[in-house]
């Protein structure tokens, strides 16, 4: 039975005037705004939740989802950290080579009483687009396949490859039916009742599989990802022997809403050990477990800064527009989906006023440009300290699927991203320039 553990998220404070000890006011007047803000600290201290066991037991190897936060020096903060990558595209992989990963592991002796080496970087994708096979045929990249087809295409390039297989074990959950990946109602891997004709292509084709994934779904509940452990070994003892490596996925879900609580790691990695130990059991050699998060690394640390720029009424509703919108955090318009707000008054000033009930929205000409709204698009309202223009509203538990899905929309500039590490505010990507709207454009 998977618990709630006893570490509650604070519920995030009304009025914010740092950031992992750097004044707001100073990281808006320094880099501008909107800005995404990074607490390298936090990134860090989610990492070792997962690399280091505290006791009971860890993960071999977790492998961050790096599309919830491509940054460089993000990557480079988990590399260090021992957080090895996952990539969905070329961009990803050339990112991760960027960030100091190698293309494959070193070969090592492999021996039944020793884990496999791990694969550094592992393309995860249900396709291989014309560039992506090239790339990952030219540098010797492990590949995740979710769908059969991939299996010939990299045979034709790479004669005798490894694969993983990625397995749709027929159900699923997320946080919204938009990142639910299993089930018939999802495109996502290869369907779990296909396994036998799909293991007879990859024999065929000259592939071995060597690895086994499954990823239900982004923001899962801890229940429905423990369902996940037996479908896989079902799954495992089909494909046999050749295993040496298998995946949990992704869809650790973490605190967005006060009162939120962080899930039982502990009770969820128990359960995968149980399952990797009987499959080493029946396979005769060691099996290495991967864990695959990208929002649990990423999310808490992230901050979007943004500057009112209006302060109206509309009828009996009151809004606060501000500098940044769904060009630099989709999430509320795609999912409806709630991240804790604070305000951090111009020149540190207090706040004397009551609190009361805005809507937040953004300067897009669109009227779902709404930061406070509901799964649907309906405009809803949070209790804030009353904000003038000139203040900083803070939107938290921004770092995971933030600017990494951010767009030009209305040819708005990408955001700046800063990292904050002891204390110390660096910049770590630009804001785009006007002449990076036109560039590669012509009339
Ligand atoms: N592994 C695979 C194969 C995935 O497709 C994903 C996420 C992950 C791992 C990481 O999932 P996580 O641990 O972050 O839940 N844009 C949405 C989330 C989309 C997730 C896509 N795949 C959002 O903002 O909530």
């Amino acid at each position: 039975m998977i618990r709630v553990h006893s570490e509650t998220i604070a519920s995030a404070p009304q009025v914010r005037h740092e950031i992992a000890g750097v004044s707001v006011g100073e990281l808006a007047k320094r880099f501008g705004t909107p800005l995404y803000v990074y607490d390298a600290a936090m990134v860090r201290r989610r990492c070792r939740d997962l690399t280091r066991s505290g006791g009971g037991a860890s993960w071999d190897t977790v492998r961050f989802a790096q599309k919830a936060c491509s940054n460089l020096a993000v990557l480079d903060l988990v590399r260090r950290e021992g957080v090895v990558v996952d990539a969905v595209s070329t961009g990803e992989i050339h990112r991760a080579l960027a960030a100091g990963y190698a293309a494959h592991a070193a070969p090592e002796p492999a021996g039944p009483h020793t884990l496999p080496p791990v694969h550094p970087v592992v393309y995860t994708a249900d396709i291989f687009d014309r560039e992506s096979l090239d790339t990952v045929a030219r540098l010797g990249i492990h590949c995740n396949c979710g769908s059969a087809d991939m299996i010939e295409q990299l045979a034709e390039r790479v004669p005798g490859a490894a694969i993983t297989l990625r397995v749709n074990p027929g159900f699923g959950h997320g946080h919204s039916q938009k990142t639910n990946t299993g089930g018939e109602g999802s495109k996502h891997g290869i369907w779990h009742e296909e396994i036998p004709e799909v293991l007879r292509r990859a024999e065929w084709a000259g592939i071995a599989v060597t690895g086994l994934h499954m990823h239900i779904g982004s923001g899962a509940d801890l229940g429905h990802l423990a369902e996940v452990a037996g479908a896989l070994e079902r799954v495992a003892r089909e494909i046999g022997r050749s295993l040496t490596t298998v995946s949990a996925g992704g869809g650790l879900p973490v605190p967005y809403r006060p009162g939120e609580v962080h899930a039982d790691l502990g009770g969820y990695v128990a359960l995968w050990h149980d399952t990797r130990r009987r499959l080493e059991d029946a396979f005769g050699h060691r099996v290495r477990l991967e864990i695959e998060p990208g929002r649990y690394l990423v999310a808490e640390a992230g901050y979007l800064v943004a500057e009112v720029r209006a302060v109206k009424r509309q009828g009996g509703r009151k809004y606060l527009l501000v500098d940044a919108g769904f060009n630099t955090l989709a999430r509320p318009v795609l999912y409806g989906s709630y991240h804790p707000m604070s305000l951090c008054p111009a020149g540190n000033d207090p706040v004397v006023a009551e609190p009361e009930d805005v809507a937040i929205g953004g300067p897009l000409c669109e009227s779902g440009d709404i930061f406070t709204q509901e799964e649907g698009g309906f405009v809803a309202t949070r209790s804030m300290p009353a904000a003038r223009v000139g203040d900083l509203v803070v939107i938290e538990v921004a770092g995971a699927y933030g600017f990494v899905m951010a767009s030009n929309y209305n040819s708005k500039p990408l955001p700046a991203e800063v990292l904050v590490e002891d204390g110390v505010a660096r910049l770590v990507r630009a804001r785009q320039t006007a002449e990076d709207l036109v560039r590669g454009e012509s009339v």
